[in-house]
């Protein structure tokens, strides 16, 4: 099973996501443990501090050294990590591809900043990976950890009871999934392509195939080279 351990000053903030969809399934079949640590309870002093302003000046504040390490530290006494994955839109941008990689390690730590700046010699001692899920600026990493969480989840054995559906995705072919329909076969003049009701299996596929590639060529032609 693998286990991910995630820092966080918004230990709440995880709650729902970890208890609905995907990742409620995932930990219910055992495939995942999600275990999220509450960054000020190893926090300084009577107020728990786990913040201060920044050498230099500037706005915003920096969480502090001391607590990550207390808290880093504390986890990796008790077992090996293969990763320590610090969420930033300064870090390599998380695709299928580094989810297809990081669904294959055993215990990973999620470290989530939150105000400006985390301290940067948390990320110098212990941080290993730095992950963005894209070009934009987020208040925090809790959200890209639960990102990062649900696309890592849904890959291991038996999280999907369709195997094949999730590797039919869009992205884990390299390019975007075909479009889908249900009943019914026609609904106020809209009309199911009839490739799809043909029952003809590799009209279909063919079908399938060319809607696929049409919508990437409109939507993500930066895509094309990997048809
Ligand atoms: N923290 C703030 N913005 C982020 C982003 N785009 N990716 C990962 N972590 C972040």
């Amino acid at each position: 099973m693998m286990r991910i351990d995630v820092i966080t000053v918004l230990p709440d903030f995880f709650q729902s996501p970890l208890e609905h969809g995907l990742l409620r399934i995932a930990r219910q079949k055992q495939r995942i443990e999600v275990h999220v640590h509450n960054l000020r309870d190893y926090g300084l002093g009577k107020y728990k501090q786990v913040d201060d302003t920044p050498f230099g000046g500037g706005a915003g504040m920096v969480l502090r050294v001391e607590p990550f390490f207390a808290c880093i530290e504390a986890l990796k006494k008790e077992r090996d990590y293969d990763d320590v994955i610090f969420l930033s839109p300064d870090g390599e941008v998380y695709d299928q591809n580094l989810a297809n990689e990081f669904a294959l390690k055993s215990n990973l730590i999620l470290l989530c900043g939150h105000y400006k700046a985390i301290d940067e010699r948390i990320r110098e001692t212990f941080v290993t990976r730095t992950v963005s899920i894209g070009d934009y600026v987020l208040s925090g990493g809790e959200l890209p950890a639960l990102v990062f969480m649900d696309s890592v989840a849904r890959l291991l054995p038996g999280v999907l009871n369709d195997s094949e559906s999730m590797l039919l995705d869009s992205f884990q072919k390299g390019a975007l999934d075909c479009a889908y329909y249900t009943r019914p076969a026609e609904f106020r003049g809209q009309k199911v392509p009839d490739a799809l009701l043909s029952g003809d299996h590799k009209r279909i596929q063919q079908w399938r195939e060319k809607n696929s590639e049409g919508r990437t060529k409109k939507n993500r032609p930066d895509l094309i080279k990997n048809l």
